[in-house]
């Protein structure tokens, strides 16, 4: 068994299935994070289980996962959706496979987030781009498990910066009352408690182009791992979900991002991967000049709202047949063209700002 080992960690070339049932004690783990391969219609190199088969392929990590698991100890699961082969319709496998874990095995479930990836592309490309029929499908989801209603947690871990009109809520107060929803508003909310608490949906770009990693893959000569996900993404859990010296467990470490974010946090940590030539590639990771950030990223995402448009566009007629038939081209090139940026007037600026207030209160 090739494994790679650090100060705090090690990645090791296995099946995890096989590890966790010979070598992993029970109640021994305080995060198990990981991305397990996706029931994907477009298969990776790695291989990835049919959606009809995947809760039951599941299943027997999952039992490991709960007897490894420290009773104060969290489960996340970064999965994607997919879709059903040859029509526009979504698979239902992520969310059996949440029912199963939380009926059948008796996880809890303390939250799920979503993980908008705001560079992701818009696939479907036949339903998205050339029908038109759906939108881009741009989120993930995060099932945050536990064995008891009570793992370890704290949102003081991952907080974000005041936006301007809390800022200006804090300095200058807010009329306390009670608000339209029936939630009585008290002067409560005019303390600084040094930043706002996230919402449980986390927009992180997945753009690493230019990383220590996928420098020494290419000196290397080794192909780099083709699903990565952003170190942002398991950082933002094993921040809030464990402290230093607990311990981490990826059973589908891939390119073992989160070993190097538990790394650089100084939690222990364990990543199984059964494909030799990722392991070699992990192996960057931890090289003296590595460093484990993702790049420059901007430190907010402006979301428009969706009726930022409806006032602008043309509405052509729906398909009547749903998109049955592919769209013939026009002659003339495209469908007349669409505003491509939103209005810039300030009132909209100042809307927005309110409507990001009110959502702060109901
Ligand atoms: C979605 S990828 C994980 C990518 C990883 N999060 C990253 O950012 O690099 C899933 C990985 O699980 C690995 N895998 C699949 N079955 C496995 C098993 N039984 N034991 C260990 N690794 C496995 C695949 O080879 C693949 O690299």
């Amino acid at each position: 068994m090739d494994e790679f080992v650090t100060e705090y960690g090690r990645i090791i070339n296995t099946d995890s299935l096989t590890y966790m049932r010979s070598s992993v004690a029970d109640e021994s783990i305080d995060l198990i994070f990981t991305s397990p391969p996706f029931a994907l219609l477009r298969k990776k190199d790695y291989g990835n289980v049919a959606e009809d088969e995947y809760v039951d392929w599941f299943e027997a990590f999952a039992r490991e996962f709960y007897r490894i698991l420290k009773p104060s100890g969290s489960l996340v699961i970064d999965i994607g959706g997919s879709w059903i082969p040859g029509q526009p319709t979504r698979s239902l496998y992520h969310f059996e496979l949440l029912i199963m874990l939380c009926r059948k095995l008796e996880f809890h479930l303390a939250q799920e987030f979503y993980w908008w990836n705001p560079s992701k592309l818009p696939t479907p490309a036949e339903w998205v781009n050339v029908r038109r029929i759906r939108v881009k499908d741009a989120v993930n989801s995060l099932f945050w498990l536990a064995k008891t209603p009570w793992p370890k947690a704290g949102n003081r871990r991952v907080l974000t910066p005041y936006s301007d009109s809390m800022l200006d809520l804090i300095e200058n107060g807010y009329q306390a009352k009670r608000r339209p929803s029936g939630h009585d508003i008290s002067d409560k909310f005019q303390r600084n408690n040094g930043g706002a608490i996230p919402p449980n949906l986390l927009a992180i770009p997945n753009t690493e182009s230019n990383s220590h990693y996928l420098r020494y893959c290419k000196e290397q000569g080794i192909k780099p791992h083709p699903a990565r996900f952003p170190a942002r993404l398991p950082e933002y859990f094993v921040r809030m979900l464990t402290d230093e010296g607990d311990l981490v467990f990826d059973p589908f470490g891939g390119s073992c991002v989160t070993g190097e974010v538990c790394e650089s946090l100084k939690r222990c940590w364990i990543c199984c991967e059964t494909v030799p030539e990722y392991v070699a590639g992990a192996k960057g990771r931890f090289a003296p000049s590595a460093n484990s950030s993702s790049g420059a990223e901007p430190g907010y995402y402006k979301i428009y709202s969706s009726s930022a448009l409806w006032n602008e566009a043309t509405e052509d007629s729906l398909p009547a047949d749903g998109g049955r038939t592919r769209p013939v081209p026009k002659q003339n090139g495209s469908a007349a063209p669409l505003p491509t940026t939103a209005p810039k007037d300030k009132k909209a600026k100042h809307k927005s700002d309110k409507i990001i207030q009110r959502s702060l209160f109901d």
